[in-house]
């Protein structure tokens, strides 16, 4: 048997989907364990659900640190720790350093509500993203799962899905039908990095039939 993947969720905020991911990782079904959750955020809802489901939860406050670098060094210190394999941002309103990126040995992913690589980069996050979608009068929209790199919301895409938009809709009605997706993707996604199917050659992703996962015992 493998060992579950050991996931770390960064959040800053509600953490809705970290709610999603806790729930589907319940029972050990999807081969990957909520090991650990951060916030920069003392006050964030997230770490409340985080503990009332027994998962070590964390302030790892910017604000309480010198420089960038000495912040992103407590965080990849709690993150090696706990021997985290994949770090999942939900909600997470930092924006992690080439060199951070790049020096954790793992995948790290974000979800972006909208269907990257429209509406997406610095300060388009919350209810920006879906007023911007309504203005542009885009008949669709949805969410994006991808790798993070240096560039925000710019990594290779791993999944997405769609939601049609509504005449009518605000960005209020619009986020809530897109979090409803949100919460099922982002699982999804996690599951296939636990069964080993999630491959980046370059900048494209490729999601492996299942007889050919990657994952082993000794990784
Ligand atoms: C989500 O819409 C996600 O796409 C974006 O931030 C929001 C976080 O919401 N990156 P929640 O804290 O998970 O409820």
């Amino acid at each position: 048997m493998l060992e579950p993947l050991r996931v770390a969720v960064l959040v800053s905020g509600t953490g809705s989907n970290l709610q999603a991911l806790i729930d589907a990782c319940r029972g050990g079904a999807m081969g990957a364990e909520i090991a650990l959750v951060i916030s920069n955020v003392p006050q964030a809802l997230a770490l409340e659900r985080a503990r009332a489901a027994g998962i070590p939860a964390v302030t790892v406050n910017h604000k309480d640190f010198p420089t960038v670098a000495a912040f992103e060094a407590r965080l990849s210190q709690t993150l090696a720790a706990q021997r985290i394999d994949l770090v999942c941002l939900a909600g997470f309103l930092r924006i992690l350093s080439p060199g951070f990126v790049s020096a954790f040995p793992g995948p790290i992913v974000n979800i972006h509500p909208a269907l990257l690589p429209a509406f997406g980069g610095k300060g388009m996050y919350g209810e920006r993203v879906h007023r911007a979608v309504l203005a542009s009068g885009a008949r669709q929209s949805g969410c994006t799962v991808h790798f993070v790199t240096a560039i925000p919301d710019a990594g290779p895409i791993i999944a997405q899905a769609t939601v049609p938009v509504e005449s009518g809709d605000t960005p209020a009605t619009l986020a809530a039908r897109v979090a409803k997706e949100e919460h099922r993707l982002y699982p999804e996604v996690v599951r296939l990095f636990a069964l080993g199917r999630i491959r980046l050659d370059g900048d494209r992703v490729s999601v492996l039939p299942l007889d050919s996962a990657l994952r082993t015992e000794s990784r």
